[in-house]
């Protein structure tokens, strides 16, 4: 349980996503489903275990991945990170990586979207397998499905990714342009 609440760890535009302003729907209720379910038993979670939700663009990964961490921020250290953004800060130089590291639990948002290197595998690699090694859970959210990440992110990271977190795949229309009558 955390002692002193912390500044909101989600970046403005995503702090309104929760469960009950997504809309549920067949091609998107088993996914829903189960964020929910993960937060209830969140509390209980020893191993470490996480989620990974795919999907095309726009078809609600990163809403849901924030609607489990807006819904156990409140208790919990929650910390977010969109993957490019924070490798390039990384590039930048000295980088704080404890919070990424300890978090109770920590979004990864859009991994596979970086630019590759063996230098991003290797700083993915310290915090999949720091947080891994602690039982500490993450959430991921890309648009290469599974039978893909280890062509995309390599052996070690898919192996790892995969082999310790519930897979969910979200389906259904792009919410984005269907915002705008697309
Ligand atoms: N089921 C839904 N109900 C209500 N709003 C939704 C739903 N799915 C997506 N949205 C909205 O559509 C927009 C895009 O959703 P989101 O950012 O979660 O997409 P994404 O799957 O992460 O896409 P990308 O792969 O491009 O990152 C957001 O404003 C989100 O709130
Ligand atoms: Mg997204």
């Amino acid at each position: 349980m955390l002692q002193v609440k912390p500044a909101d760890p989600l970046p403005p535009g995503l702090r309104g996503h929760s469960f009950t302003n997504f809309q549920v729907a067949p091609y998107n209720e088993e996914p829903y489903r189960i964020c929910t379910a993960y937060v209830e038993r969140f509390p209980e979670l020893k191993s470490g275990q996480g989620l990974v939700l795919t999907g095309k663009s726009g078809t609600g990964k990163t809403h849901l991945a924030c609607a489990v961490a807006n819904a156990l921020k409140e208790k919990y250290w929650v910390q977010f990170a969109h993957v490019p953004t924070l490798l390039e800060k990384m590039r930048g130089g000295s980088f704080d990586l404890e919070p990424l590291l300890n978090a109770h639990l920590l979004i990864l948002d859009d991994i596979g979207s970086e630019r590759e290197s063996p230098w991003t595998t290797e700083r993915l690699l310290i915090i999949v397998e720091g947080r891994l090694v602690h039982c500490r859970p993450t959430i991921y959210t890309s648009n290469y499905e599974t039978a893909d990440f280890d062509k995309r992110l390599g052996m070690r990271l898919a192996s790892r990714i995969l082999g310790h977190n519930v897979a969910l795949v979200l389906h259904g229309p792009d919410y984005r342009l269907q915002r705008y009558g697309y």
